[in-house]
């Protein structure tokens, strides 16, 4: 499973991308306004810290202007940025004319099976269903990725990975493995709650209290 930081904060990748384990960003016009900074500066910067694939989304909502804004993410941007786009049907369109051009793309704003399987037929590489955003709602959220995921094992032939997005918890990251999801991305946060366990943490403390031991009696 590929494990994306959902993120612009620069300090945060470099932290988890430190781990070693870091796949890719996803980004978003609303994490872009958190971080402060100009869009296509801090996405080049994400795209030298992390090797993987570093969604950068376009803001128009016509097809000619998503895939205008497309082409100069490409021209401009490190070869690993691939492009966000929103789930409509000028979305679809501009999907599969990026595709046909060889450009990746990630397509969110995912709340149901049917916008998945459109989306994976207009070649999107990965498409992003919004777990947390539909728990909000008083509905079930991992029961969309449940329903993709079988609607992908019914069509072999898809290749397009599935990205839960809109992550909340640990849970959630859990849950999306044992449905075989392929990517998950998710806040620094829960990077670091996943690793977290107070047994991890007292065993160590034994451990060196034992090795101090071990020193003093000149035996280390
Ligand atoms: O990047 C898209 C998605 O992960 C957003 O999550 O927490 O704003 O619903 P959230």
């Amino acid at each position: 499973m590929e494990f994306f930081l959902d993120t612009a904060d620069v300090d945060e990748i470099r932290e988890i991308a430190a781990w070693g384990i870091l796949d890719g960003v996803t980004t978003n016009p609303s994490l872009i306004k958190k971080s402060g900074r100009d869009f296509k500066q801090v996405v080049a910067e994400i795209a030298s810290i992390c090797s993987g694939p570093i969604s950068a989304e376009v803001t128009a909502l016509d097809t000619e202007g998503m895939i205008e804004q497309a082409l100069v993410l490409k021209d401009e941007l490190p070869d690993n940025v691939i492009i966000k786009i929103p789930c409509t049907p000028e979305g679809l369109a501009a999907t599969k004319a990026l595709t046909d051009k060889g450009i990746k793309t990630n397509v969110t704003l995912i709340f149901s099976s049917s916008q998945a399987l459109m989306a994976a037929k207009a070649g999107a590489t990965y498409v992003s269903p919004f777990i947390g955003r539909i728990d909000d709602t008083g509905h079930e959220g991992m029961n969309l990725i449940a329903e993709i995921m079988t609607t992908w094992d019914n069509y072999p032939e898809i290749t397009t990975k599935v990205l839960a997005a809109s992550i909340r918890h640990p849970t959630h990251v859990l849950q999306c493995i044992q449905l075989g999801a392929h990517t998950a991305t998710m806040p620094a946060k829960i990077f670091r709650q996943l690793m977290k366990h107070p047994l991890t943490d007292k065993g160590i403390d034994g451990f060196m209290k034992d090795w101090a031991d071990v020193e003093a009696a000149g035996n280390a």
